[in-house]
């Protein structure tokens, strides 16, 4: 198995951003000075993947541009001799080959997913939901893709979450089957605590076989009246073993406005150049 296509969903209309998500589509929000889809973007080339397909609404192409040459502010820095600035602006535009695909109507993740369908093909691919930036010693991704290649089979990253956590996600049920791998029987998708088969919640990054487009096609709409991923991979898991992976590292979740401010403390903290002024300002603030 080979994973070289990964899909960036980025179509949603993010309210729980608003109002910032209003004009800037919420994957250009940064983490700290760069935008959280180059982030993701980073991470898939990372872990081996050579073409991106992002799944944007109809006329969203901001997520897009910031991939593209920008020929004015290029010429600006070469000119004034700005060269390290320069190879920061050039960085995004050859990190990988990029493909968009529509999404007319945000009808849910899974329909998201599905509008890939013809950019994919008919090889097994990774899914990214860019909310979700994670801090790991390995890429996510690319933990899963070696889970993944192993087993021959699909795989999803698996978190443990708090009890109070357990009605935003999607949760497994799932038997060991070995070292941070689960072998998934069932799942639910925001259940109530007392219904939760584990704590173990799915996050955002998959690696999927492409039989999972015929069963999103085949999908109809259930929670809220989207199309949901998970219900897809529920039936995936009725034809074929799939697999949960608790993937080693710390994750945040950009979506969510808490989980927004967290990533900037978190990744500043990592930031040589950041650090010791934010370490300082926390303290005063705190005692
Ligand atoms: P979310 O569940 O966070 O939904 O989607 P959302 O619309 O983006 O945000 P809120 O809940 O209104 O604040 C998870 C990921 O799936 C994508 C989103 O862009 C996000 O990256 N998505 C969701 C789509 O591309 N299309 C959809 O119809 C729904």
């Amino acid at each position: 198995m080979k994973i070289r296509k990964a899909v960036i969903v980025a179509a949603g209309l993010g309210t729980r951003m608003l109002p910032a998500s209003k004009v800037i589509p919420k994957e250009i929000l940064p983490v700290i000075d760069t935008p959280a889809i180059q982030l993701v973007v980073e991470e898939a080339v990372a872990s081996g993947i050579e073409e991106i397909i992002v799944v944007v609404a109809p006329g969203r192409t901001k997520v897009i541009e910031h991939f593209q040459p920008a020929e004015e502010l290029e010429r600006h820095l070469e000119e004034r001799g700005k060269h390290d600035i320069l190879e920061i602006v050039r960085r995004p535009n050859k990190l990988a080959r990029f493909t968009i695909a529509e999404q007319a109507k945000p009808l849910g993740l899974g329909h998201a997913v599905l509008q890939a369908r013809d950019a994919v093909g008919d090889e097994p691919f990774a899914v990214m939901l860019p909310d979700d930036i994670f801090d790991c010693p390995r890429p996510c991704l690319g933990q899963l893709i070696e889970a993944a290649v192993a087993r021959e089979a699909p795989v999803v990253a698996l978190l443990r979450v708090a009890h109070s956590e357990i009605p935003k996600y999607g949760i497994v049920a799932a038997k060991t089957a070995g070292e941070r791998l689960f072998e998934l029987t069932g799942m639910v998708e925001k259940p109530r605590v007392e219904e939760a088969p584990s704590d173990l919640a799915i996050m955002g990054r998959y690696v999927l076989t492409p039989d999972i487009f015929e069963l999103l096609a085949e999908g109809k709409p259930g929670k809220g009246g989207e199309i949901q991923l998970t219900d897809a991979l529920m039936a995936l898991a009725a034809r074929r073993k799939l697999y949960g992976y608790e993937f080693e590292g710390i994750r945040y979740d950009l979506g969510d406005r808490a989980g927004f401010i967290a990533a900037q403390v978190g990744f500043g903290l990592k930031r040589p150049d950041l650090a010791p002024r934010l370490r300082e300002y926390l303290k005063s603030i705190v005692s």
